[in-house]
């Protein structure tokens, strides 16, 4: 048997009488059968004979992995039951040392903030391309990347590793073509919003095409596995696998999900149809709602063309700008909900964006687009008021560059204290204050309260429409910095 989902499949035809964990027993101890129907809590295995174990594989999920890895262009590959959250702290922990310098794109994914705390690392911050003509944050630019590789001269300032987040979670990758790597700095890539990457030509291109050393997938978000299913690919070259195993052991569980794992294999034995149906969703269907989206008077796609030099977008992301029609995104997202039944994915006070895929339906697209159209044309009828951001507030000249005092690691450890933020001028920040739009911090522990800093946090908070993660205190008059 080499299929992990054949072994599933096998422990429940046998069925046996469950004398182990989970203590549902199959189903039988779960009033959320009802919801979740039986075949879930059958398939809701642990490390039985014939299972295999994540943590050692053998037989199954080994053969799963390899198979992965052969899929995703990897040496190798890591079921991940944990999210890519999980995968990138553990690739942190693994490829640097503490008081070492990671390089990270300022707007980094929280769970990167996470592994600098946990690692100790020291965070050199690549700063974040945001064009005034554009409603999001680009990425870094490959300006900025080569600069970080190829100007440190002074082996004391190279750092350790570089992380990229590529794409963006607005779906603007890096054009890595036009980056230099340094084949002794390993390069880490957060590419879980480009799982899909590999199925099209049309698409930037993935990690394992641009010289990556390990890079997270989340296989949940664009592909069809089960939430939090993802997986860490690598090539040996620069890495140890055998501290990376280690740690993934020390932030994944002991007890890893079967239905997750098995999710995660069917990924890998529909490559073939994903190909197909991304490159054909791509060629069609894709090209048709955007060109039916730009024609509706006053509603802006983010599109490759806008896109400048220095960066690629995938198309399957699509971020409408609202600036020129004055709609809130908050706003035009309740009404698709509340009114026409549609979810959107992301949303700020300049823009929506929808995540689509080739399992989208046309009919489905269609009564998108229609929506689109009705609130568009009787705008006046639904009430939107008009958007009061300032348009510019996402303009890379408001962001202050951060001052590290400490290191993240170092700030979490010491005595803190919430103050007015009239008062925080010149104190070290505790906690991380994130404003959406651009999504990109203003503080992170360990970093000085500016003036600059201060003045931009006022005008942020002065704006309802602008939300800010952070400020733990829930209100955004006090701030958290060490005592
Ligand atoms: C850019 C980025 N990186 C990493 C993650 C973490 O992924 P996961 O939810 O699979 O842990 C996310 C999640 O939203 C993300 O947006």
């Amino acid at each position: 048997m080499d299929s992990l989902q054949q072994a599933i499949d096998e422990y429940i035809k046998n069925q046996y009488s469950r004398y182990h964990t989970p203590g549902h027993i199959g189903g039988e101890g779960s009033p959320a059968i009802s919801l979740l129907g039986e075949q879930v809590f059958k398939a809701d295995l642990t490390e039985l004979p014939g299972l295999d174990d994540l943590h050692a594989p053998e037989n199954v999920i080994k053969n799963a992995q390899s198979r992965a890895a052969q899929v995703f262009g990897a040496d190798f590959t890591h079921f991940l039951v944990n999210g890519s959250s999980a995968g990138i702290i553990a690739m942190i922990l693994a490829m640097v040392e503490p008081g070492k310098k990671l390089a990270v794109p300022r707007n980094a994914h929280r769970s990167v903030y996470h592994g600098l705390i946990l690692s100790g690392a020291i965070p050199e911050y690549i700063p974040v391309e945001v064009p005034k003509e554009s409603p999001v944050a680009f990425n870094i630019s490959p300006d900025e990347l080569n600069n970080t590789i190829s100007t440190n001269i002074d082996s004391s300032k190279t750092p350790e590793a570089v992380l990229i987040t590529n794409p963006s979670y607005h779906g603007v990758a890096i054009d890595m073509n036009k980056v230099a790597l340094d084949s002794n700095i390993p390069l880490l890539v957060d590419e879980a919003h480009g799982a899909h990457f590999i199925f099209s030509k049309d698409l930037p291109p993935d990690a394992s095409e641009y010289g990556g050393d390990l890079w997270v997938q989340s296989t949940h978000k664009t592909l069809g596995s089960l939430t939090q299913s993802s997986m860490l690919h690598g090539i040996e070259n620069l890495v140890s696998r055998e501290k990376l195993a280690f740690m993934l052991q020390l932030v994944q569980t002991t007890s890893p999900s079967y239905p997750l794992m098995a999710s995660l294999e069917s990924v890998i034995e529909y490559a073939d149809k994903y190909h197909k149906h991304w490159q054909e969703f791509i060629s069609n269907r894709l090209k048709y709602i955007r060109n039916k989206i730009c024609e509706i008077p006053g509603l802006q796609l983010v599109t490759p063309e806008q896109i400048t030099t220095g960066f690629k977008l995938d198309p399957s992301k699509l971020t409408i700008d609202l600036r020129e029609l004055n709609i809130s995104g908050y706003k035009l997202s309740d009404l698709l909900r509340n009114e026409f039944g549609i979810q959107v994915e992301l949303v700020d006070s300049n823009s929506i964006m929808l995540m689509l895929t080739p399992y989208h339906t046309e009919r489905e697209l269609d009564y998108l687009i229609n929506s689109l159209e009705t609130i568009v044309n009787n705008k006046n009828s639904y009430q939107i008021v008009n958007n009061t951001v300032d348009k510019q507030l996402v303009a890379k000249t408001d962001i202050p560059y951060p001052q590290v005092e400490i290191t993240p690691r170092e700030a979490v450890y010491q005595e803190g204290e919430y103050i007015e933020l009239s008062e925080a001028i010149g104190r070290v920040a505790q906690e991380f204050v994130i404003p959406y739009p651009p999504g990109i911090p203003a503080l992170v522990p360990g970093e000085i309260i500016t003036g600059d800093v201060y003045e931009y946090l006022n005008k942020l908070t002065e704006n309802p429409e602008i939300h800010i993660q952070g400020f733990y205190y829930s209100s955004s008059s006090y701030i958290k910095v060490i005592r």
